[in-house]
């Protein structure tokens, strides 16, 4: 099986290929339209793969056992098995297992890695429906396996580890708070090359401001179509809305974004305008998307 299969995981849908195998990854640069120097996530089908792929440190290891299956990525030094086209000829490795029961079940059939990033053209919002892969890459690809929506909707949290260094390199659904109880989280620029903080990407066509509620309240409304993202509750005066969570609640919240997003980019609207988020927890994940979205 040296095809490409769109998965569903717990976090988006993958675009997945037979990772140790150079010929099937490079089908996925094709289908995406990826650039060759941004790297791939390997997800494992079981926890021994984290040592035959890599060189773990102490820190690596707990992360894993505490957070696997589950949306964290490890990026760590690599072993020579694993193709220079996955990791872009880099000597770091980005590894996770996932916890959604079809993408699982997959693996351990096929029972070796496969390399999957986000089964959308480059760029663009991550899908969270097997819909939003037939809208992304139809016709680019043989088959794509529908598990329903995403659980978390948003994608994997990515630390580096550097020893017993930790280092956030996307913000995700394991939050800052669930990592600090691991190791101090070293801030500041790596140097390392993590193309998904990109300013610009998961990006809807329409143009996309963030603004504070106050400012949305007050907005003066010109002959502009303008669409909203609400967080909690809508504002009237818009030509189009969507509220992200009507209870409060951030896991409901990144659950909505991709497709609350597709929605308003599908309605035909000059500007969509992005409530600014509360800033803790997942809603720092959220953020960062919108400010992606917005670049
Ligand atoms: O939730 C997720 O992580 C989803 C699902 C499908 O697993 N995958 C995903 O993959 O978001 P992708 O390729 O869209 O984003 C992965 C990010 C990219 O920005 C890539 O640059 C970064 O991970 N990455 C991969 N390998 C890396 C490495 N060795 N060092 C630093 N960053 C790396
Ligand atoms: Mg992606």
């Amino acid at each position: 099986m040296g095809e490409l299969v769109a998965v569903p995981t717990e976090t988006v849908y993958g675009l997945a290929a037979k990772a140790l195998d150079p010929i099937a990854c490079a089908k996925i640069f094709e289908a995406k339209a990826r650039p060759l120097s941004d790297p791939l996530i390997i997800h494992i089908p079981e926890m021994s793969w984290l040592k035959r792929l890599s060189q773990p440190s102490r820190l690596a290891t707990e992360l894993a056992q505490a957070f696997w299956p589950g949306p964290l990525t490890l990026v760590v030094a690599k072993k020579g098995c694993v193709p220079d086209l996955v990791t872009a000829g880099q000597e770091s490795v980005a590894i996770r297992m996932s916890a959604h029961p079809l993408f699982a079940g997959v693996l351990n059939a096929l029972g070796e890695p496969v390399a999957a990033p986000s089964a959308n053209r480059f760029g663009r919002i991550s899908p969270t429906t097997a819909g939003h892969v037939m809208e992304e890459l139809e016709g680019k690809i043989p088959m794509i396996l529908d598990g329903g929506p995403c659980q978390h909707g948003i994608e994997s949290t990515i630390v580096l580890i550097a020893g017993n260094t930790l280092q956030i390199l996307r913000h995700g659904p394991i939050t800052v708070d669930q990592l600090s109880a691991y190791a101090k989280i070293h801030e500041g620029e790596s140097q390392v090359l993590a193309p998904g903080r990109l300013k610009s990407h998961y990006a809807p066509q329409t143009p996309l401001e963030i603004q504070t509620v106050s400012a949305l309240r007050g907005w003066p409304h010109t002959s502009r179509k303008t669409g909203l993202l609400a967080w909690q509750h809508s504002i009237s005066g818009f030509n189009a809305t969507e509220v992200l969570t009507p209870s409060g609640n951030p896991i409901v919240a990144a659950t909505n974004l991709y497709a609350a997003m597709r929605r308003l980019d599908a309605a035909g609207l000059d500007l969509i305008l992005a409530e600014e988020p509360p800033l803790a927890g997942l809603g720092t994940a959220i953020f960062d998307r919108l400010k992606k979205a917005a670049a």
